[in-house]
């Protein structure tokens, strides 16, 4: 490419580029740095949270985080110095071995060398100077260490529950080999700090409020994990016997054995599609098994609706544990069963109990939400299959950690089943480059329209194995 260039290039040209590239790398690698810290939110007007974040050990100018500034700034210096010795042993090579390129041209190696003499490195090394000779306000050293977030809260309850609890016995390690365990709470929680600390109101021992719906509106907006409480969760009035297995599976179970006072229905009639007042959107239909029984065993003679027993022909008897990311009642699960795969369902209770119905059911609700890690070991899962929640609300960035953490956890050869997943059609093939970036083996791929510009798209992908 560039030998083709030279004939036609004039010398002027080819310094000019020269000059540009290398002013270039300079503006990035010094931009790149502080853009580090400016991402990183220390200019914005969040002084509060930030000083609760880290305790009172930070030193504050105006709004600024002397610390982290200090800490960018010294990696900006220490890449312009890594970029200014690079330059410097360029120009020497070029003195001692001349390159074949430049010995085609008419530019003098001499010319190239004081170019980069004079017009790249001295500029960097007084920029380089002029930016060491900034004086940055001294920071006293932390004396003790604090533990994150504690001085964060006020009420006694919360402190203790963060407050890391040390073995009984001074300086021996536990089973974990550690020396204290950490009771965890998701660092949004500092934003909802009000909501946690009504949450948290309570007396230890005795019964809790009817607040589960305060709890899950804090772990959904990120307050996740919540805090552990230490009193007693409140239940239905009257717990009836739950139906054996053989029944339960297809069963709307005994309404009097869900505590319904935190939705809009009170039974599980009112749950009906047909109902208007049922409080919730997603999944509707879902409290409805002779709808339920349907789904994967019929042929919709749609492409896109996958069936059951011809995703288990692609691996007979390969599939045995999976889960099912997504809204429902556990009728995913429930037909797995039958085909003796264990099936985990995440659920959470929006607007309607979904968590109680899955397990009346007989089946395992997983009550977590989209904002954490899955609490599943990497390369453990036989089967990931979604549908009904994630559709084209989803942030493409928030949707690729999801994506990457599911990677993680299906194994070598195991199967992700994407349903029914919706999106504007104009969109369709940003998503498309997601579920395929992983570069799985495409078993199924279906996309049909679902309205004028609205697609859907189903997919049954093998993860590849990864000997690494
Ligand atoms: C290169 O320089 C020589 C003399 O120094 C000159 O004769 C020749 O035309 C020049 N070539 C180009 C491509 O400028
Ligand atoms: C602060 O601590 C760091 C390491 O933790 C140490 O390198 C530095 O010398 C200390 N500074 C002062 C002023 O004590
Ligand atoms: C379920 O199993 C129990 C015994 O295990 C049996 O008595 C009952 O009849 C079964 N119910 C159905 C609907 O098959
Ligand atoms: C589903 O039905 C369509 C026609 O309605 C047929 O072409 C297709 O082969 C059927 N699929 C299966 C898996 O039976
Ligand atoms: C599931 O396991 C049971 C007991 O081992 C067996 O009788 C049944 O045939 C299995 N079902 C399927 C669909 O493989």
């Amino acid at each position: 490419m560039a030998k083709s260039c030279f004939p036609k290039c004039r010398p002027g040209k080819i310094m000019g580029w020269l000059q540009i590239m290398l002013g270039g790398l300079v503006i990035i690698v010094s931009i790149s740095s502080l853009f580090r810290f400016y991402s990183a939110g220390f200019f914005l007007h969040n002084e509060d949270i930030c000083r609760h974040f880290y305790g009172t050990n930070v030193v504050y100018e105006g709004n600024i985080d002397l610390e982290s500034l200090t800490s960018r700034f010294q990696e900006v210096l220490d890449k312009m110095e890594r970029l200014q010795d690079k330059l410097e042993s360029i120009v020497q090579r070029m003195e001692t071995n001349g390159d074949d390129v430049l010995r085609k041209t008419n530019i003098s190696r001499f010319e190239h060398k004081k170019f980069l003499e004079v017009e790249v490195i001295r500029p960097l090394y007084s920029a380089h100077i002029a930016l060491r000779q900034i004086r940055l306000p001294r920071i006293e050293n932390a004396t003790a260490r604090e533990d994150p977030l504690i001085n964060a809260f006020v009420v006694e309850e919360i402190r203790k529950y963060i407050t890391p609890k040390e073995n009984r016995a001074a300086k021996s390690v536990n089973i974990y080999g550690t020396e204290r365990v950490y009771n965890t709470i998701g660092h949004a929680c500092v934003a909802m700090k009000k909501e946690l600390e009504e949450y948290m109101d309570y007396d230890v021992g005795s019964y809790c409020k009817d607040d589960w719906i305060l709890g899950q509106k804090l772990m959904i907006r990120g307050c996740d994990p919540l805090p552990r409480r230490r009193c007693l969760a409140r239940a239905s009035k009257l717990y009836l016997r739950p139906y054996p297995i053989n029944e339960s599976l297809w069963r709307i179970p005994e309404g009097r054995n869900v505590r319904w006072s935190n939705y809009q229905c009170r039974n599980f009639e009112c749950l009906s599609s047909k109902n208007p007042k049922r409080g919730y959107s997603k999944c509707t239909g879902c409290f409805e098994m002779e709808k339920e029984k349907f789904k994967w065993i019929t042929n919709t003679s749609l492409p896109i609706d996958f069936m059951i027993k011809d995703v288990l022909s692609i691996k007979p008897g390969e599939i045995r544990i999976g889960l099912d990311y997504g809204v429902g009642t556990g009728t995913f699960a429930a037909r797995m069963r039958e085909q003796n795969v264990t099936i985990v369902s995440t659920a959470l209770n929006l607007g309607a109990p979904f968590s109680e119905t899955i397990a009346l059911r007989g089946l395992v609700p997983l009550y977590a939400t989209l904002n954490q890690r899955l609490p599943f070991f990497d390369n453990t899962m036989d089967l990931i299959h979604t549908g009904g929640f994630m559709d084209g609300w989803i942030d493409l960035q928030l949707l690729d950690f999801i994506l990457f953490d599911w990677d993680r956890v299906l194994r070598p050869g195991g199967l992700l089943w994407i349903d029914r997943f919706f999106c504007k059609r104009k969109e369709l093939d940003e998503y498309m480059y997601m579920f395929l970036q992983f570069r799985y083996r495409k078993h199924k791929w279906a996309i049909a329209s679902k309205s004028k510009d609205e697609v859907f798209l189903s997919a049954l992908l093998e993860k590849p194995p990864r000997s690494l």
